[in-house]
This record gives C-alpha cells, sequence and structure tokens, in this order.
C-alpha cells in the first residue's frame, strides 16, 4: 500500500479550510516535534506526524465581542473530539490504511485533557508524543494558533518532512530485511 503523504493530506481541502483556522504554523511544527519525539520514543513517525499536523483539525475560535475569550473556549470546547472525527474522515478519503487511520484519530482524541471530566488517563507512546509535540509548540494565549507562515515555506517544510519519513522508513525495512535474512 502506498504511504499517504503530509502533503496529500496538506492539499486536501478539508485540510486547506480547518487547519489552515487552527494555524497552520503551529501544526507544521507540531509534526516537526512529533517527528523528533517519535523517534525519541520508538514509534512510527509517519503516524505521529500526520495525528500532530492535524491534531486541531477540529479547533473553533471561540469569540465574544470580537475578543478571543478563553472562559467560552474552556467552557465549551470539543476541538479534540472534533478533530479526531473530521482527521479520520479525511485520512479515509485520501485511502489512509484504517488502522492507522484510527490510531491517528485516537491520539488526536487524546492530545488535549482539558475537556475530559477527569484527568489522569495512562497515554499509549504515539498519544504521548502527539501530546508533548503539541505542549511544547504552545504560546500564552493560545498564541501559537496565530503564527503564521507563507504558502511557499508551509510546503517546503511540509516536503522535507515528507522525505525525512520516507528515508527512516526506507532504513526501517532494510533493517527488517537484514534480520529476516
Ligand atoms: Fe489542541
Ligand atoms: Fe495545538
Amino acid at each position: 500500500m502506498k504511504r499517504v503523504t503530509l502533503m496529500e493530506i496538506f492539499e486536501h481541502h478539508i485540510a486547506q479550510k480547518y487547519v489552515r483556522r487552527a494555524g497552520l504554523a503551529h501544526a507544521i511544527s507540531a509534526a516537526y516535534h512529533a517527528y523528533k519525539f517519535s523517534l525519541e520514543y520508538g514509534v512510527n513517525p509517519d503516524l505521529a506526524t500526520k495525528a500532530a499536523f492535524l491534531h486541531d483539525i477540529g479547533h473553533y475560535t471561540w469569540y465574544r465581542n470580537g475578543q478571543w475569550d478563553y472562559n467560552l473556549y474552556k467552557e465549551n470546547d470539543i476541538h479534540a473530539i472534533k478533530g479526531a472525527e473530521r482527521a479520520h474522515k479525511l485520512l479515509i478519503r485520501l485511502d489512509e490504511n484504517p488502522v492507522a487511520a484510527k490510531e491517528i484519530a485516537l491520539a488526536i482524541l487524546l492530545h488535549t485533557d482539558s475537556y475530559l471530566p477527569e484527568q489522569g488517563i495512562q497515554l499509549e507512546p504515539l498519544q504521548k508524543v502527539v501530546a508533548l509535540a503539541d505542549t511544547v509548540d504552545e504560546e500564552p494565549g493560545g498564541a501559537h494558533h496565530y503564527r503564521k507562515i507563507s504558502d511557499e515555506k508551509a510546503k517546503k517544510m511540509i516536503q522535507k518532512l515528507d522525505d525525512k519519513i520516507m528515508e527512516h522508513l526506507n532504513k526501517e525495512k532494510i533493517k527488517n530485511q537484514a534480520t529476516m535474512n
């Protein structure tokens, strides 16, 4: 099965609409952090970067009188739930492996515990990597959602990350073949 690339995800109209709304710069840097952490934690970088790139795809901007309202957000926000579903739909449309799509959706669902009634859920390594990638890129007052990036730079960075992932996956394949022989 051919790998669905980050570039294909980025170029899909669902991502164009909703990842941009949540902040493209934040999505890309979270994906880069996720790549780094995935190698540290021995997690599949393909899944980690996809989940991190899409983690805020369910984001909604909570405003009152033209101002970002943190209390409104705290009270009403379900962006992780919406995002998990939206990302899953997008990935399935792109013909992602359904098991991978489910794992990515779960990591998105659990990337924040701000909406959960009880804290202290035990995260799987992939989920931990994605939550961590998000946290290290956050800025006070949600400013990371509004950081700008040009389209040209965004595409270059996504392509570079796709190349790194392919290189890593190919190396793993060769390693596995070597141990099988
Ligand atoms: Fe989030
Ligand atoms: Fe985020």
